[in-house]
C-alpha cells in the first residue's frame, strides 16, 4: 500500500473559553485525540451530528487552528509546528472548500482576481498567464471563460461552488477539505457538483476529505468513512463495511436513520437516537455516547474506550467489541 498523504495522531484542538483572573476556565474539547491516515488519491468521508467537531478538525490540520496537542504530518513531514512561512507554501497543497462559497468568496472582487490571486501570492506566471490559467480553469469546471469579468452575485449556489473548487485547483493541490461543500445545493446540483469534484479527483489524483452530514452522500462518494462523536472518531472503516457490519452503536444508530428499503436489514433491532449531544464543553469522562447509548454499561460511564482494530482497516472505540 501507498504510503499515505497526510498522518493524524492524537490531534486535540481544545479552546479556552472567558477564564477571568478568577473565574474558572472551561474548555471546548471540540476534537479531541483524533487520529487517521490519508492516502493519496482517496476520499474519507467524515461524518456526524452538528457540533462533534468536523470542520475544527479539517481546519486544525489546515493549520487555521494551532492545535492544541498531537501531530499533523504531510508527506512524511512533521507540519505541527512548521513556521509561517514554510507553511504558506505547503498550502499550495491542502486545500480547504467550505460550504458557502459566499463567504469565502470576496464580494468586491472579480472572479478573475478570485483565481488569480492564489497565484499571485505564491508568484506563479505573469499577468497574462495567470489571466489564461483562470480562464482554462473556469471552463475545467463547467462554466463561462467570460466569468473572469464577473462578480459572485451574479452566480447561483451551484456556479459559486464551482468557482470554489476552481480556486481550489488551481495550485494543483494534492489534499482537499471539502467541508459540507455541497450540503446547501439541491439534489441534482448536489450530484453535478460532486460529479465534478470525484472528475477533478481522479484527473489529478487528489485526497479528499469529504466532510457531511449526511450519511447517505458520503456512502456514495466515500473509500473509506470515519464516524465522529464530540471531538472523537468513534469509527472508521471502508465504505462498504461501515453500512454492512457496524460495530459502534452511535454508527449504528446513524445507519438506522436512513430509511432503507433492504428487507434484508429490517429483521435487525434499530437503534433510535434519543437525548441530545453532550455538551463539549467540560464533557463526560467515559465514553462520550454513553449517555445516549442503549447498550451502555456502567464501564463506559467511567472509562474511555480507545479506538482499537477489529479487523484488517476496521477500527472502533468502544467495549462491546473487547
Ligand atoms: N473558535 C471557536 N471557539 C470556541 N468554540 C468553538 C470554536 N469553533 C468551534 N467551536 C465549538 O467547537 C465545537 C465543534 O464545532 P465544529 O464547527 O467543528 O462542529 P461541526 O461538526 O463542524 O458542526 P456542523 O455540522 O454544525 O458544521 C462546537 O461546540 C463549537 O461551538
Ligand atoms: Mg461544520
Amino acid at each position: 500500500m501507498a504510503e499515505p498523504i497526510l498522518r493524524i495522531r492524537q490531534l486535540k484542538q481544545h479552546f479556552k473559553l472567558g477564564g477571568g483572573l478568577f473565574q474558572k476556565k472551561n474548555f471546548v474539547y471540540a476534537v479531541d485525540g483524533v487520529s487517521f491516515d490519508l492516502y493519496p488519491g482517496e476520499t474519507l468521508g467524515l461524518v456526524g451530528e452538528s457540533g462533534c467537531g468536523k470542520s475544527t478538525l479539517g481546519k486544525t490540520l489546515l493549520r487555521l487552528h494551532e492545535p492544541t496537542a498531537g501531530t499533523i504530518e504531510f508527506e512524511g513531514q512533521d507540519i505541527t509546528h512548521l513556521g509561517e512561512k514554510a507553511m504558506r507554501r505547503l498550502r499550495q497543497d491542502i486545500q480547504i472548500i467550505f460550504q458557502d462559497p459566499m463567504e469565502s468568496l470576496n464580494a468586491r472582487h472579480t472572479i478573475g482576481m478570485i483565481l488569480e490571486e492564489p497565484m499571485m501570492v505564491h508568484g506563479i506566471g505573469t499577468p497574462a498567464e495567470r489571466r489564461e490559467r483562470a480562464k482554462a480553469l473556469l471552463e475545467r469546471v463547467g462554466l463561462p471563460r467570460d466569468a473572469v469579468d464577473r462578480y459572485p452575485h451574479e452566480f447561483s449556489g451551484g456556479q459559486r461552488q464551482r468557482i470554489g473548487i476552481a480556486r481550489a485547483i488551481s495550485l494543483k493541490p494534492k489534499v482537499i477539505v471539502c467541508d459540507e461543500s455541497v450540503s446547501a445545493l439541491d439534489v441534482s446540483v448536489q450530484s453535478q457538483v460532486l460529479n465534478l469534484l470525484l472528475d477533478l479527483q481522479q484527473e489529478m489524483n487528489l485526497a479528499l476529505i469529504f466532510i457531511a452530514h449526511d450519511l447517505s452522500v458520503v456512502r456514495h462518494v466515500s473509500d473509506r468513512v470515519a464516524v465522529m462523536y464530540l471531538g472523537r472518531v468513534v469509527e472508521l472503516t471502508d465504505a462498504h463495511t461501515i453500512y454492512s457490519s457496524p460495530k459502534h452503536p452511535y454508527t449504528q444508530s446513524l445507519i438506522d436513520a436512513i430509511p432503507i428499503p433492504d428487507p434484508r436489514q429490517r429483521d435487525r433491532e434499530r437503534i433510535r437516537l434519543t437525548g441530545d449531544v453532550p455538551s463539549p464543553i467540560n464533557p463526560p469522562k467515559g465514553c462520550h455516547f454513553a449517555a445516549r447509548c442503549p447498550r451502555a454499561m456502567d464501564r463506559c460511564v467511567t472509562e474511555q474506550p480507545q479506538l482499537i482494530t477489529l479487523s484488517e482497516g476496521h477500527e472502533a472505540a468502544c467495549f462491546l467489541n473487547e
